[in-house]
């Protein structure tokens, strides 16, 4: 998989992909990471990429012609662009699972007072990571990369992530335990030293029930 990221600020991802899980990937192969300031498409002499709203009010907005000679340049009948934007769908688990199977993402990430409305046209999705402003793209975009990344096969052990929260019918996760047996005088449950596979599968799955009724009712009235 070959992931693109149009930035203006290339450098804000140093160090997110050069350690643990994303490190590994890049390097044995499994995905190809490119950062492309998109400044350096602009045909304007002062190097511009914003400009005034028409209409009046705060802030700049990112022009069109850097952004679409940039897409257009990399873009293959294989790529998906994708917007990083508040107004987008909300990104869940599901979204990141297509896109693992993904050849080529393109994720474009704004900044200032927004995009000109007709760069939405250029792209194939609009995502979210939620319901709350950032300063720019840039952190979607890495929330992306690394949701993504670690769903390739052979990044992480199948086994890892398919009992992920929200992969299980939309529940949240159980909750582990690693020794000592006793902490502070608080016990691990009788039934995960048991040996019994049945019983805690079981335990396990009620656990995963009861928490995602008290913490994400929502999760599972979705369901119904
Ligand atoms: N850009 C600014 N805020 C954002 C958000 N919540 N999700 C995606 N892109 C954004």
């Amino acid at each position: 998989m070959k992931i693109d990221i149009l930035t203006l600020f290339p450098n804000l991802f140093d160090g997110v992909f050069s350690e643990s899980i994303i490190k590994r990937a890049i390097d044995e192969k499994k995905v190809e990471i490119n950062l492309i300031d998109f400044r350096e498409y602009t045909l304007d002499p002062h190097n511009k990429v914003d400009d005034t709203p028409y209409g009046g009010g705060a802030g700049m907005v990112l022009m069109c012609q850097p952004i679409f000679d940039c897409i257009n340049s990399i873009k293959t009948d294989d790529s998906v662009v994708i917007m990083l934007t508040p107004d987008g769908e909300v990104y869940k688990q599901k979204t990141a699972y297509s896109l693992s199977n993904k050849k080529h993402i393109i994720l474009l990430c704004g900044h200032y007072e927004g995009f000109d409305e007709r760069i939405r046209s250029i792209c194939d999705m609009e995502i979210s990571i939620g319901d709350y402003v950032l300063t720019g793209g840039e952190i979607p975009a890495m929330v992306l990369v690394d949701s993504i990344v670690r769903l390739i096969p052979g990044v992480i052990k199948e086994e890892s992530h398919i009992e992920d929260s929200f992969n299980n019918n939309d529940l949240l996760d159980y909750p582990v335990y690693t020794k000592p047996r006793v902490y502070n005088g608080m016990e691990v449950p009788e039934v995960l030293l048991s040996g019994d596979h049945k019983k805690i599968d079981e335990y396990r799955y009620k656990e995963s029930v009861r928490r995602t009724e008290i913490r994400r009712p929502d999760l599972i009235e979705k369901d119904n």
